[in-house]
């Protein structure tokens, strides 16, 4: 299998995390920070470990500012709904995934927020000005992604902080899709919350995502219960990251992602990054000369991901997936990707588009394989 659906979910998995995945199961796996036993603490470690990466990571001032969840979708209702309060406005792109735009229009159509949506440049980047003039003076909350999982742009996340801040505005940025494979920094970029999973870019094994609050910024929960401290308390904890956190963590996900944090940092964020842009830009060239191949997501280049989003003249996108599949042996991921805005600003609403999504462990013959393929189908029309 050549695996080309990256942007869904990273594939493989460094050997080290598969060798963490086994190490914990058979030598740690009690329940983290609950008992003094030595396996409770070491698995306890390992959750730890786990967190203090994600903050080396993301330049977090605190650790404890980061709360695991179950994955980036979970993360970022965690953040919309512990944030926004009845009447408030909040500033967003048409060009969200589901898991960010439903929850936003779920509580717009319940009448309890109102929503404006601003669209993206014609590089498919997100102007920080049209979002400035987007927010009112009841805007709390600008909601927008750093990387759309259909466009593969990166985002000015700084100067749409700034932008938010300007108008009075915290920022909930999300990372699903630029975690891993650009730089992030929640300090100097000033953002209020970060969501993202971490079986993306960051190689840890899926069940595992997260959710960065700033210091001095309390979202509500609607999770209660065992936390592992002050047992003795008739409510939940109030501080972070217990705050967000009850019951029993993905403990054997959160060992693998400690070691899916230190593959990228002994790898190095930017050859992860210069790997997957040179694979996207070589296969997109290679896209170019092909009758019937369109690639609706520009040129890829700096200040993006390794995705390129395809269509081939008269097939359908799940009919050239499926035949990448069955003829090729090639993986990649057909349709509307969660993110129908996306498409409708590509002009591939409502019957969707191929993303195809590199990853560091593609090779230039992975990109060669499927230009070759696409070619054929194209070429044959069937
Ligand atoms: N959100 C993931 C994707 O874009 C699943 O494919």
């Amino acid at each position: 299998m050549i695996y080309l659906d990256n942007a869904a979910t990273s594939w493989p998995k460094p050997p080290a995390v598969l060798a963490a995945l086994r190490e914990f199961a058979e030598h740690e796996a009690a329940n983290p920070d609950r008992a003094c036993h030595r396996m409770g603490i070491a698995a306890g470690k390992r959750v730890g470990q786990a967190r203090t990466g994600l903050a080396e990571l993301l330049h977090a001032p605190d650790a404890s500012r980061i709360a695991f969840t179950l994955n980036g979708t979970d993360a970022l209702n965690m953040a919309v709904k512990g944030f926004l309060n009845d009447g408030d406005h909040v500033v967003t792109t048409t060009f969200e995934h589901n898991s960010l735009s439903r929850p936003l229009t779920g509580l717009e159509r319940a009448g309890r927020i109102r929503v404006t949506r601003v669209g993206p440049r014609d590089d498919l980047t997100l102007s920080p000005d049209a979002v400035r003039r987007a927010c009112g003076r009841d805007t709390r909350l600008v909601a927008v992604t750093a990387a759309s999982n259909v466009f593969g742009v990166l985002n000015d996340v700084a100067g749409l902080a700034a932008a938010a801040h300007d108008r009075g505005a915290a920022i909930l940025v999300d990372a699903a899709q630029a975690v891993g494979s650009a730089a992030i920094d929640v300090a100097a970029a000033g953002l209020d919350m970060v969501a993202f999973p971490c079986h993306k870019g960051l190689f840890g094994p899926m069940g595992t995502g997260a959710l960065y609050v700033r210091p001095g910024l309390d979202l509500r929960t609607s999770r209660e219960g065992g936390t592992g401290i002050r047992s003795e308390d008739a409510t939940h904890p109030e501080e972070m990251p217990y705050r967000l956190e009850a019951g029993t963590p993905n403990a054997h996900g959160l060992a693998g992602l400690a070691a899916g944090l230190a593959f990228l940092r002994e790898t190095g964020l930017q050859r992860v990054r210069e790997r997957e842009q040179s694979l996207a830009r070589g296969f997109a060239q290679r896209l170019s000369g092909i009758p019937g191949v369109t690639v609706l997501n520009g040129r890829p280049g700096e200040g993006r991901t390794g995705i390129v989003t395809l269509r081939v003249a008269g097939l359908a996108a799940q009919e050239v997936a499926a035949l990448l599949d069955g003829r090729y042996g090639i993986a990649v991921r057909a349709g509307l990707h969660c993110a129908p805005g996306a498409h409708k600003v590509l002009g591939s609403f409502p019957e969707g588009a191929v993303r195809v999504s590199f990853g560091f462990f593609n090779s230039d013959d992975d990109a060669e394989s499927a230009a070759r393929a696409i070619a054929e189908i194209a070429g044959k029309g069937v």
